[in-house]
């Protein structure tokens, strides 16, 4: 039996937070809320509480997890050495949307990150994610919380869809107000590299250090037995269900007739058809009868986009269209993670319009 407590995060009531973080301390697993996504926690320093996240998921074992902490004060319980990139990248962004790869402190276990010499840390703002890690007195590893491979969640109900009967307790602080998961930067190395696009962009932490490298498929070469360095880069993740096409074009009016043509045709071969539009694309496609429209923000507001980009993809699984048609977002800000997820879940069937 999964229980679902709601937490109001302007008003955190301890005696909930004393319960989750027993589970924590008792080895068992509790999802919780972060400003990101959803994450399943457990643990950092206890090696079997850390393998019921993977059974739990399904997540095959060479996939690290990150861990979370409640103050920069406590990143010596978990990595070292901590350079001075790393530092000034912590006062600036901390707490926040960005996970930072160093190397693995002695006191977490291996599993944690999946043999790697290194472990991904990051220090959560969401004051449920907070208050539990404070209680619970411990580093929590999490992932985000849904099964492997399947869309993040960001809502209670989305956990308990994915993980309901697998996890004892879920806590539940409303819908994630970035709504796409953390960015990570990998700081082991000579240079610091962009492991994945997210909620902090890059844009901003150029700012900082501007001589991030984009890691590109570094996934791609290796092996089911090996850690990868960011299987967040495997290409079929944040998939939904149906199969999703995605579209991109530097000119909007181009862009829709492309979608009107292509759902047209998916139409005529009994497909349901289901697309995911900014609002200013939807007078274009109004006419469109037979196909489910999902607008996920403006273009002007791609926080919006991001904040609602999965429950919009979970929406149009629910509503059984075995075909989603989206369009790409602009690559600015929170942008180019969108485009990320959004090409990850394509498979790569990104069709470039011509304007
Ligand atoms: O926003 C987030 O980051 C959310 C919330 C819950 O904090 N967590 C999250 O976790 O997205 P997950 O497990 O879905 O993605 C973690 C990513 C994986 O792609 C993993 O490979 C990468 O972080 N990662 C973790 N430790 C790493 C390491 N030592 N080296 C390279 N990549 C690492
Ligand atoms: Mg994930």
């Amino acid at each position: 039996m999964t229980r679902l407590l709601r937490i109001d995060p302007a008003r955190i009531d301890e005696a909930i937070i004393a319960q989750a973080a027993a589970l924590i301390r008792a080895g068992e697993l509790v999802a919780f809320p972060t400003e990101t996504v959803y994450g399943l926690g457990a643990n950092a320093f206890d090696e079997r509480a850390v393998a019921r996240i993977f059974d739990a998921k399904g997540r095959p074992s060479f996939d690290p997890l990150i861990v979370h902490i409640a103050a920069p004060d406590q990143l010596g319980e978990v990595a070292q050495p901590v350079p001075p990139l790393a530092q000034t990248l912590i006062d600036a962004f901390w707490p926040g949307p960005l996970t930072l790869v160093l190397g693995r402190g002695h006191r977490i276990p291996a599993n944690v990150s999946a043999g790697l010499p290194t472990v991904g840390v990051r220090m959560p703002s969401h004051p449920v994610a907070l208050a539990l890690i404070r209680a619970a007195g411990v580093p929590i590893a999490a992932p985000s919380a849904n099964k492997f491979a399947h869309t993040s969640p960001t809502t209670a109900q989305h956990v308990l869809d994915d993980l309901g009967d697998r996890i004892p307790l879920i806590l539940d602080g409303g819908p994630t107000q970035v709504g796409v998961e953390s960015t990570i930067i990998d700081l082991s190395g000579a240079r610091p590299q962009l492991l994945r696009p997210g909620g902090l962009p890059l844009d901003t932490l150029r700012c900082y250090a501007p001589d991030i490298e984009i890691a590109e498929q570094r996934a791609r070469a290796s092996r089911d037995d090996e850690a990868m360095p960011a299987p967040g880069m495997l290409p079929r993740h944040y998939a939904p269900r149906a199969r999703l096409t995605a579209f991109a074009s530097s000119d909007d009016a181009a862009l829709r007739f492309a979608l009107l043509t292509e759902a047209l045709a998916f139409i005529e071969k009994g497909e349901s058809v289901g697309l995911l539009l900014a609002n200013e694309d939807r007078p274009a496609l109004a006419g469109l009868k037979n196909a489910h429209i999902v607008t996920c923000g403006s273009l002007d507001d791609l926080d919006q986009v991001a904040r609602s980009l999965y429950a919009s993809l979970r929406d149009l699984d629910s509503y059984g269209v075995t075909v989603i048609l989206a369009r790409l977002f602009p690559d600015s800000g929170v942008g180019l993670a969108i485009n990320d997820r959004l090409t990850r879940a394509a498979e790569g069937r990104v069709h470039f319009v011509s304007g």
